[in-house]
């Protein structure tokens, strides 16, 4: 599968639970691009996991180091790139992906309930800082979901399986990532 040479790389954006993980992964195989996980960057430099951080630095250290990996990987090619579910929240970020050329942004969308659901069914739901933090999950979600919506294409992946949700993506790159709001703008 090829995708046009207007776009090199990928970055997924979502809530926790959105899937960007495991799609991300299956997206960058059947690419043959590379994946990258946010988190696992982020945990590499630090030499801590992240509930580590969150635990023994605050979530605001936290915050710099989503904000360092993510410019620091925005200029590769061929790279699929999972955001953690908060890095929009970082406003430094939110410019670097809006003026970032050749690069598709995808929300991944679900309601929160199906999010919560799908993040508690693994393994490792205990170690999620923000999961922990059930009065504010409300809260963070809504508060995201604008800088969520920002991004060139939604897809709301409620009731798809992971393999369904790369085919949509792969749809997605083959049209040349035109935004959801170009395509609406044009047909009104
Ligand atoms: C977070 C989401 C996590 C991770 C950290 C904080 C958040 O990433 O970055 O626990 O604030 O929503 P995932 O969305 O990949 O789980």
């Amino acid at each position: 599968m090829s995708v046009p040479r207007t776009i090199r790389r990928v970055v997924l954006t979502g809530f926790m639970g959105a899937g960007k993980s495991t799609v991300g992964a299956m997206l960058a195989k059947t690419l043959g691009w590379e994946f990258l996980d946010a988190d696992t960057a982020i945990e590499a430099v630090a030499g801590k996991t992240v509930a580590e951080i969150f635990a023994q630095h605050g979530e605001e250290a936290f915050r710099s180091l989503e904000a360092e990996a993510v410019l620091k990987n925005m200029l590769r090619g061929n790279l699929v790139l999972a955001l953690g579910g908060g890095a929009l929240e970082t406003e430094s970020t939110r410019r670097i992906l809006a003026s970032a050329a050749q690069t598709c942004v995808i929300f991944l969308d679900a309601p929160l309930d199906v999010l919560v659901e799908r993040c508690l069914a693994q393994p490792y739901a205990a170690e999620r800082p923000v999961l922990a933090d059930r009065d504010g999950l409300l809260r963070r979600f809504n508060s995201r979901l604008p800088h969520y919506r920002s991004a060139q294409h939604t897809i709301s992946t409620k009731g798809l399986s992971p393999e369904a949700v790369v085919a949509r993506i792969l749809d997605v790159l083959a049209g040349g990532c035109i935004s959801d709001s170009a395509t609406k703008g044009a047909t009104v």
